[in-house]
Formats: structure tokens, sequence, C-alpha cells
């Protein structure tokens, strides 16, 4: 032990420094209200973008004072199922870390496997790199990211693609924020065979699905932002209806929510055309109860069983 340097401890910090910062959180603090107003539940997932963005300020800090000189690793993975708000929380995650000043500016490009892979030999390498290039200085966004890996195809380009990817995740990680999304379990395969990348995400965010009186919610939400709403009985008839289109195949959270309402304003509006005559505002912004039970949810369960062989 150094008598020496009395005020530097065994990290070589100099634990006299009175240099003081404060942390500038407004432009965060914006983005995570409008997350919290604009996202019906997913309190997991909204605590761990808080405690991202904590961190991330906290980083600004050390590094302005000169206590830290490595840039974070901010790749992260969003697993979940269809419609629970992954696409929407990517952008709301872009916004913050142009805010912190962690990207050049907000914006995500969105891809697929076919956006990154090639059908022939020597054209996945041009194209995964002319993304990655679109994707420079923001976020890059790959929706089920586990289609890049075909381990039953030996000759897949996928492999080529991860590879370029996993070398611009690592030497451009000042300047490239890839968030890889998809369901949780491919997701976990994925990552078991493809350890590079796995270390390479720092965080991993899961959404849940959103409960029954959540979904509700979020109808009252993304009708009030079209400028509608539910009559009384129109929303206790949504209400019935969630309960069974949750049972349903193919039921995909928020955005089946969102489709369902597209057919019921379509329904409402040739009501009011075929109802003809003088509509008042309330006419013309209510969305009733028959329009939800127009739906074929409500259709007699024995019409939705599979015919039965006659005999
Ligand atoms: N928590 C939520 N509150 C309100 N609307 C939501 C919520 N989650 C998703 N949505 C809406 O549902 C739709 C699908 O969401 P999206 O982010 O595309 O889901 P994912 O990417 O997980 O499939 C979008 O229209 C979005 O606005
Ligand atoms: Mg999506």
């Amino acid at each position: 032990m150094s008598t020496a340097q009395p005020y530097v401890d065994e990290n070589g910090v100099d634990t006299q420094d009175e240099r003081r910062i404060t942390l500038e959180c407004d432009g965060v603090r914006h983005v995570l209200d409008k997350v919290n107003r604009e996202l019906v539940g997913l309190a997991p997932v909204k605590a761990r973008i808080g405690q991202i963005a904590a961190l991330l300020m906290v980083d600004r800090a050390r590094r302005e004072l000169g206590l830290t000189t490595e840039p974070p690793t901010l790749h992260m993975s969003f697993t979940g199922n269809p419609g629970t708000g992954k696409t929407t929380m990517a952008l709301r995650m872009a916004e913050i870390l142009h805010e912190l000043s962690y990207v050049r500016s907000s914006h995500v490009i969105s891809v697929t496997r076919d956006d990154l892979v090639g059908q022939y030999i020597g054209h996945t390498a041009p194209k995964t790199k002319e993304v990655i290039k679109r994707a420079m200085g923001g976020v890059l966004f790959i929706d089920e990211a586990y289609y890049l890996y075909r381990p039953e195809n030996e000759r897949d380009y996928g492999q080529e693609a991860i590879e370029i990817l996993l070398q611009a995740m690592e030497s451009d990680r000042d300047d490239l924020v890839v968030i890889v999304a998809g369901y949780k379990d491919r997701m976990e395969r994925f990552f078991q065979s493809n350890p590079g990348l796995h270390s390479r995400i720092a965080h991993h965010l899961e959404f849940p699905n959103y409960s029954a009186d959540e979904l509700l919610t979020v109808g009252d939400l993304l009708l009030e932002e079209q400028g509608y709403h539910f009559t009384e009985a129109g929303r206790k008839a949504f209400a019935d209806y969630l309960e069974r289109r949750m049972q349903q195949p193919h039921f995909s959270n928020a955005r089946s929510v969102r489709n369902a309402l597209d057919r019921f304003r379509l329904r409402q509006a040739m009501r009011l055309v075929e109802q003809g005559g003088s509509l008042s505002a309330e006419e013309l912004t209510a969305i009733d109860a028959q329009e939800v039970l127009a739906s074929t949810v409500f259709s007699k369960e024995s019409e939705s069983l599979p015919h039965l062989p006659s005999r």
C-alpha cells in the first residue's frame, strides 16, 4: 500500500475529488412519461427501461468527470408474444438513447431475415452491410432474429449475416445499437447456438402477455387516440369479446385489439350510412354494442367446430 498518495483508493479514484456534476434528466423523463401514458401495463418492462435510463445517465456523468472511458454495451433483446409492445418500446428506447447522446439520431431500422440474408452465394454480405450502414447512428431492430439461424440447412447464408452483425455489434458499439426481438423460447435456443451473440447483449427484457383488463384499457386508449369511444354497452360487449378472442388461435395481444377496433369502426360507419339523416357528434364517435356483437367470435360455437363426416 502506498502512503505517498493518501487520497487515491485501490482503483485509482481520487476520493477527495470535489468536482460535482448534475444529472440531466429532463429529456429522458419526458420519454419515460410518454411510455407510461401511451402504454398500458408492462410494469416489469417499464421498470427495466427506467433502470437502463438511470444507468446511462450515471454513465454519462461518470464519463464527463473522466471516471469511465469505455462506452457501455447497449445491445438488447426484447422477447414476448406478438402484440406485446416490443416494436413500440424499441422506438421509445431509441428516443431515450438519442436523448442521452448514445446514438446520433433516434431512427430505428426494422428488419427481418429477408432484409439481411441473400438467396445466392455472395449476396448476403453486401445485403447485411447495407442494412448496418443504414442503421448506423441509430437502432437496428431485428424482428424474429432467430430465423437468421437455420441449423437444419448446412449451406444457409444466415450464419454469414450473423457473423457480420456480431462484428458490427463489437466494433461499432459506440454508434449502433442492435435490438433483437421475438418469441422467448425461440430466442433462448438461438442464443444457445450463438453464444457470441448472447454475450454481446447487455439487456434482456421480457414482455408479458396482457390481462383481459389491460386489453380493455388498451382498447379505450387506442379508440381515444382515434377520436372514438365505447358506449357503456359497447364497452361491456368488448369485455365479452376479449374473453372469447383471447382463447382463440392467433390471438396477438394489443395488436388483436387494434385490429378489432378497425373492424368496429367499419361497422359503425356502415350503420350510420344505412341509418342516414343528420348525425350528432356523439353518434359519429361512439362504438356501440352492435358493432362488437357482430363479430364472428360471437357466432354459435357449433359453427366454429370442424365439420364431422356425415354418415
Ligand atoms: N401496452 C400497450 N398499450 C397500448 N397499446 C399497445 C401496447 N402494447 C402494444 N400496443 C399497440 O399494439 C400494437 C402492436 O404493438 P407492437 O409494439 O407492434 O407489438 P410487438 O412488436 O410486440 O408485436 C401497436 O399498435 C401498439 O400501439
Ligand atoms: Mg413487432
